[in-house]
């Protein structure tokens, strides 16, 4: 099925001139000042949580791949995006790392048969500052933690973090630009609460730890083991 004009507007934003920015003006300033969730927690998340056989969902800069600690060097990376520059900006900073690339829509069903992508592969999928640039409701937005459901092997983690509208602090000047943001179609986070977040993660994974920092949920959490019933 091909991307809605919701999908593919809130990605053509990140053009070649906005990434050129996009470290200093989001991650640097935005998040610090407006969001109130510092960059190094994002960092420390993807410290954390990050594989040997990693998959990033809407890779953008690739800033965190770019500085995190792979567990085994080099990693297996697979980078995600619905966004050709993103994901040649993208795949040229961590070039030391020899990133696969998967243009797709996260979504829907990723593409797992085609060669690049394996289901119940990788030990992590990163999804961070994604959710609250897509369209839909929690349920829709879920389709991404679906496919992440299905790209790890069991124990592996997801990870990441999205901005929330409700069921966190958010102060009058984060409010105002996530009105903007919303506006112009690059934010889709007007419904997203902490509540449906948790619900959503509660869903498919288990060990589930939600930070919140500023209107920044942190999240991480385990695929579990596939259920092979009760033996008699
Ligand atoms: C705000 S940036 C986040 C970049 C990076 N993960 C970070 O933490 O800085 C959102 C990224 O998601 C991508 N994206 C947006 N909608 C998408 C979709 N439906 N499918 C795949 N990628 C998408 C954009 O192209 C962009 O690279």
């Amino acid at each position: 099925m091909a991307p809605s004009e919701e999908v593919i507007a809130g990605q053509a934003v990140y053009n070649r001139v906005v990434l050129a920015g996009y470290d200093v003006f989001v991650l640097g300033f935005s998040c610090q000042f407006v969001w109130r969730c510092p960059k190094r927690h994002m960092l420390a998340n993807y410290q954390r949580n990050v594989g040997a056989r990693h998959v990033e969902f809407g890779a953008g800069t690739a800033y965190f791949l770019d500085r995190c600690d792979f567990p085994s060097v080099p990693p297996e990376l697979t980078l995600v995006d619905l966004n050709p520059t993103v994901l040649r900006v993208s795949a040229a900073r961590v070039a030391r790392h020899s990133p696969a690339t998967v243009r797709a829509d996260v979504l829907q069903p990723l593409p797992f048969d085609d060669g690049r992508l394996r289901a119940g592969h990788y030990d992590s999928v990163g999804a961070n500052f994604l959710l609250h640039c897509l369209p839909g409701t929690w349920a829709e937005k879920g389709a991404v933690l679906d496919n992440a459901a299905a790209a790890l092997r069991p124990g592996g983690r997801v990870f990441g973090s999205t901005i929330l509208s409700s069921g966190v602090p958010v102060r009058a000047p984060a409010r105002r630009l996530m009105k903007v943001y919303n506006a112009r179609g690059i934010f889709h986070n007007a419904d997203d609460d902490l509540a449906g977040l948790r619900w959503q993660l509660d869903q498919r994974f288990t060990d589930i730890e939600i930070t919140v920092r500023g209107c920044v949920a942190l999240f991480e959490a385990t695929k579990p083991a596939p259920d092979l019933g009760q033996a008699d």
